[in-house]
């Protein structure tokens, strides 16, 4: 098997978004987030022959596809599916204690000495950890929540820990996703499972961006506490459902191959890193569409 076996799908004829010309809605900075995909989710999502009454996110993350299609009104509700309970206690607090969490954020200023107090704190209310999450993603080197992540140290500008905390938008941000709280939930649990529920159901579209491990580089691995998945059986449960999906995946050949074996379709698109090199990612749907 080749190393440039994703070669042959075509490249998508819509380019990734550089974040600063789409709308960002998450509170968290979310590696392996998919801010770059808005322009293929608006496309993707405008061209569903029915409007969807479910939109699942099985492997939410910062959840930028499930608060976009709710921003901007492509389906009637999101249901967002996050096994990591850290980031879903993130989620529930945003729904269920938005005021409680806005506070805690006007009151917090991160420096090491409040931000090491704050993650070696065994508070265990749902506010505790979603505030933990919340600080350990905006002052950790590329947002990475998983164990072991190294604390920003000069940051951006030379302003450190402080140097991703903007306390207003991200108050900002949780307020405008209280607009629309009834049409948001978040259940902790396996995304795999919730898939095998939803898959096929009428009126149900998919977005799946599991962690990326498959194939050689397996980037995921590193990411996120979780991140064992089985590949072979999310594309088995995509092809068995006959439903609309549209999944993410990095260029590996591994994952090549199971776009044929199930006779899915798939774009290449060129995602630039924070390093300013640039990656492949493959964008996979049932049918072509015109991305
Ligand atoms: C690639 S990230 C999703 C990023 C998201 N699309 C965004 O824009 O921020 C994959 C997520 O899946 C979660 N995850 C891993 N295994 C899971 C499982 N079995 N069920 C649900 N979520 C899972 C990880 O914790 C991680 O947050």
């Amino acid at each position: 098997m080749s190393a440039d076996a994703t070669d042959e799908f075509p490249v998508s004829s819509i380019p990734a978004a550089n974040v600063s010309s789409v709308p960002l809605r998450s509170p968290l900075r979310y590696p392996g987030g998919k801010s770059w995909l808005i322009p293929h989710l608006r496309t993707w999502l405008s061209q569903l022959t029915e409007r969807p009454t479910i939109f699942l996110e099985p492997f939410c993350g910062g959840a930028t596809a499930s608060l976009l299609a709710i921003a901007e009104d492509y389906a009637d509700r999101a249901e967002m599916v996050e096994l990591d309970g850290s980031i879903a206690a993130f989620w529930t607090c945003v729904l269920e204690h938005p005021d409680e969490l806005c506070e805690r954020i006007e009151s917090f200023h991160p420096d090491s000495e409040s931000v090491d107090q704050l993650l070696g704190d065994t508070g265990d209310t749902i506010l505790d950890s979603a505030f933990r999450t919340l600080i350990r993603n905006r002052t950790s080197r590329a947002g990475i929540i998983a164990n072991g992540a190294a604390l920003l140290r000069s940051g951006e500008n030379g302003r450190g820990l402080e140097s991703r905390w903007y306390p207003q938008t991200l108050i900002n941000r949780i307020r405008d996703i209280q607009h629309n709280r009834h049409r948001l939930s978040i259940e902790c649990g396996d995304g795999l499972a919730q898939l095998n529920q939803y898959a096929g159901k009428p009126k149900t579209v998919i977005f799946v961006d599991p962690p990326y491990t498959m194939g050689s580089k397996q980037p995921g691995r590193r990411l996120y506490s979780y991140n064992e998945i089985d590949h072979a059986a999310l594309f088995e449960i995509l092809a068995a459902s006959n439903g609309e999906f549209l999944m993410t995946y990095n260029a590996d050949p591994h994952v090549s191959e199971l776009v044929q074996q199930y006779e899915f379709t798939a774009v290449r698109v060129a995602v630039k890193t924070a390093h300013a090199t640039v990656r492949n990612e493959l964008v996979i749907t049932r049918q072509r569409i015109d991305l």
